[in-house]
């Protein structure tokens, strides 16, 4: 159901890949509340996933981009400006890459170029996109820019090995850069922390469907999926958050303020018993 929440305004959304992505989401609902936008990502992903199917659905075109290319991203905004006709309202980073991951190198054996890597397409070309729109002046007055976070940014979590150091940075640029936006442009940066999700990229991470049933089982709302991720980005997008700025926002069904819960801790002494012997002492607990 749409109520018009960006009616006129133009956006640009990256990391679309295919129909799983948090990004494919956000692009079809700020279509459905009124925008106009452009869509990219890398000229390999816009190959081989299903970019053009989207934008051919949503009357956008594609602009194909490595988030860690300045001059790509130098492209892409002046591009979108003059494609839309104006100037930026609301800008979606949904990027995230981990060749550590990828390559099965754990956090106590990384490999440093890798690490590299990972903080550039995951946290840096965050920076790169806030630098390259503020130096083109390409994102409006009371424009809002949004990333994609995860709480493992605040809290360790098995198996999510260098990509929580990018979140920490996504999370700090938002905070570092907001104050210079806000400040001199009225722009406002915010980054929101959303459940885990099985996409592409999440997917990637050890043990997700376990880490999905924990946290599902955690958070009093349960996880939350990418449709209602999309629709807390659109409202970030409009009007209506106009002095929300430099947060990190959860979007997760609470799991972020909780302890224990008795789910999880019914599940967990399910799990015990299995490690019980004859006597009932526990053998792994
Ligand atoms: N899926 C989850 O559980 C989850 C939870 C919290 C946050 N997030 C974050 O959401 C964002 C989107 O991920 P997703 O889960 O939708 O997965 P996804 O795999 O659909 O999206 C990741 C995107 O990053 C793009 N990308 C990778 N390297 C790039 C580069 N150099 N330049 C430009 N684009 C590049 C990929 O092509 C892809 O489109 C990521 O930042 C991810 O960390 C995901």
């Amino acid at each position: 159901m749409s109520h018009n929440l960006l009616k006129g305004k133009r956006g640009i959304i990256f990391g679309a890949l295919n129909d799983m992505s948090i990004a494919w989401k956000v692009a079809e609902r700020a279509v459905e509340e009124g925008a106009t936008i452009t869509l990219s990502n890398t000229p390999i992903a816009v190959r081989m996933g299903q970019v053009d199917a989207l934008a051919e659905k949503l009357n956008a075109q594609v602009i194909p981009a490595d988030a860690t290319s300045v001059e790509d991203l130098e492209t892409v905004f002046a591009k979108s400006v003059e494609i839309l006709g104006g100037k930026i309202d609301f800008v979606l980073h949904s990027i995230g890459m981990s060749p550590n991951v990828r390559k099965k190198r754990t956090y106590d054996d990384l490999d440093y170029g890798m690490l590299e890597k990972t903080l550039d397409i995951s946290a840096i070309s965050f920076h790169k996109m806030l630098q390259v729109a503020k130096k083109q002046d390409a994102i409006a007055e009371n424009g809002s820019v949004v990333a994609l976070s995860y709480v493992a940014a605040q809290r360790t979590f098995f198996g999510y090995n260098d990509m929580a150091d990018a979140k920490s940075l996504l999370e700090s640029i938002a905070r570092s850069f907001g104050y210079i936006y806000g400040r001199e442009k009225g722009v406002r940066v915010n980054t929101i922390s959303q459940s885990p999700t099985m996409t592409t990229a999440g997917s990637g991470v050890k043990g997700m469907e376990h880490l999905m049933d924990f946290s599902n089982k955690m958070s009093p709302l349960g996880n939350a999926n990418a449709d209602e991720c999309a629709d807390y980005c659109v409202m970030m997008f409009s009007d209506f958050t106009r002095k929300v700025t430099m947060q990190n926002l959860y979007h997760d069904g609470g799991f972020s303020s909780m302890g224990m819960s008795l789910r999880a801790m019914n599940q967990y002494s399910k799990g015990l018993e299995e490690y019980t012997d004859e006597n009932g002492h526990i053998i792994y607990g």
